[in-house]
């Protein structure tokens, strides 16, 4: 509600004042001069001032000016006599005033001028509200720029640290992939240390061949996998089938050995981590003509892995023919094989590629001692006893239970050096 202060030293027109303002929703407050007025600040929020111009000691046009220093959103009205006129324009016009009026006043005038200036004293009101919004908003604004470089660099190393846990995860997952392929070697290894030795071994010749053929690490190591898994179907079959020498084979042992494409690649698909590498394992045995199995898929119709495994297990089988029989063959052999088989069982650009690489043999045999073995070095030459006894063909990958197989054995059991490929 909004408040008038009247002045006047004539209680009968502040009474008469007070009559006519009951028409608007006001209070009222009176003081008969100046003096008292200004004392009536402190305890009001006054929206309005009447004075009268004419009063002893302190004159309406000086008492409005010091009523604006105490409140400055006030409308203030001067009441004016008409000899005072000019004066009352003065202070109009210098001292801020809203209006002045002539005495004797005509009451509909002075209540048009009065609610004028209220409603001109709401406007401003809202006025200021508004400004003072937009500031209070501006200064918010201005904290939120300052706090943004901040707020980014907060979200940012958020950000890094959610990254970090993510490569953490797929690190442990990683790990945790190739401790589950260890232990599904183990358990290969159990059945047959053989097809692990042959595994082993065609996995790392596949990892040597990669760079060759120019593959990318993700797809190399997809390849290199499914080489470490490719005969994980074999697993179950009878040793006696197994060790079977191949012209041996009677249909039905052949069917069953041949259904390992099929039983592996369904084996490792279950793996969600292993989709990738299913279905090379389910073509390794294709031949680049069409004439190999499950499908006689034929060229490129054949998946670029299983292409690769096809040929460095082509070179692998003429070294070590069969999972029970010694090694017998040369290197060389191994070599005139796999060029033999060049454009019909095996696709011609892989050949050159590992015939490439094993000229080229980019690492260096070195000789080591017992002691110095480690996991993942491969053997240079063959592993025999001083009395002749193959213990381990070259191209042998030492897995850690081999190592300390080989610990295990009597001194006079064991040459004292051994020529090694260190570990990829
Ligand atoms: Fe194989
Ligand atoms: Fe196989």
């Amino acid at each position: 509600m909004h408040t008038i202060l009247c002045v006047d030293d004539e209680e009968n027109i502040l009474a008469s004042l007070q009559r006519l303002f009951r028409k608007i929703d006001c209070k009222v407050f009176t003081a008969t001069s100046g003096e008292k007025a200004l004392t009536m600040f402190k305890d009001q929020l006054v929206t309005m001032v009447i004075s009268d111009e004419r009063m002893p000691n302190m004159k309406g046009s000086e008492f409005l000016g010091r009523a604006k220093e105490l409140a400055p959103a006030s409308i203030r009205i001067l009441l004016t006599g008409y000899a005072d006129v000019t004066s009352a324009i003065t202070a109009v016009n210098q001292g801020g005033l809203f209006r002045y009026v002539t005495k004797p006043w005509d009451d509909n005038d002075l209540l048009t001028t009065v609610r004028a200036g209220l409603s001109q004293y709401e406007l401003m009101h809202r006025n200021r509200r508004l400004e003072e919004q937009t500031r209070h908003q501006n200064e918010e604004l201005a904290v939120l720029n300052q706090t943004l470089e901040q707020r980014v660099a907060e979200r940012t190393k958020a950000l890094e640290a959610h990254n970090e846990e993510l490569q953490k995860l797929y690190e442990l997952l990683e790990k945790d992939l190739f401790e589950s392929l260890d232990m599904v070697l183990a358990v290969m290894e159990a059945h047959s240390p053989r097809l692990v030795g042959h595994s082993r071994r065609v996995a790392a010749h596949v990892e040597g061949l990669a760079p060759f053929l120019g593959l990318v690490e993700y797809d190399a190591k997809i390849i290199v996998t499914a080489a470490l898994l490719h005969d994980l179907g074999l697993i179950g079959i009878p040793h006696e089938i197994l060790d079977k020498p191949d012209p041996l084979l009677n249909p039905a042992e052949r069917a069953l050995l041949q259904e390992h494409t099929r039983v592996g690649m369904e084996t490792v698909t279950a793996l969600s981590r292993l989709k990738m590498e299913g279905p090379i394992i389910l073509s390794h045995h294709e031949r680049y003509d069409g004439q190999g199995f499950p499908s006689g898929l034929k060229g490129a119709e054949i998946p670029l892995g299983a292409r690769i495994i096809a040929v460095v297990e082509g070179y692998d089988h003429v070294l070590a023919p069969s999972y029970g029989t010694p090694i017998i063959a040369l290197e060389q052999d191994a070599i005139e094989h796999v060029k033999a088989e060049q454009g019909k069982a095996y696709d011609p650009k892989v050949v050159e590629s590992f015939l490439r690489m094993l000229s080229g043999s980019c690492r260096e045999a070195r000789t080591v001692t017992l002691k110095d073995l480690g996991e993942g070095m491969v053997l240079a030459t063959n592993l025999s006893t001083p009395q002749g006894v193959l213990l381990a063909p070259k191209g042998t990958i030492l897995t850690r239970p081999m190592i300390k197989r080989l610990h295990q054995l009597p001194p006079d059991k064991m040459p004292a050096h051994l020529e090694i490929i260190p570990k990829i």
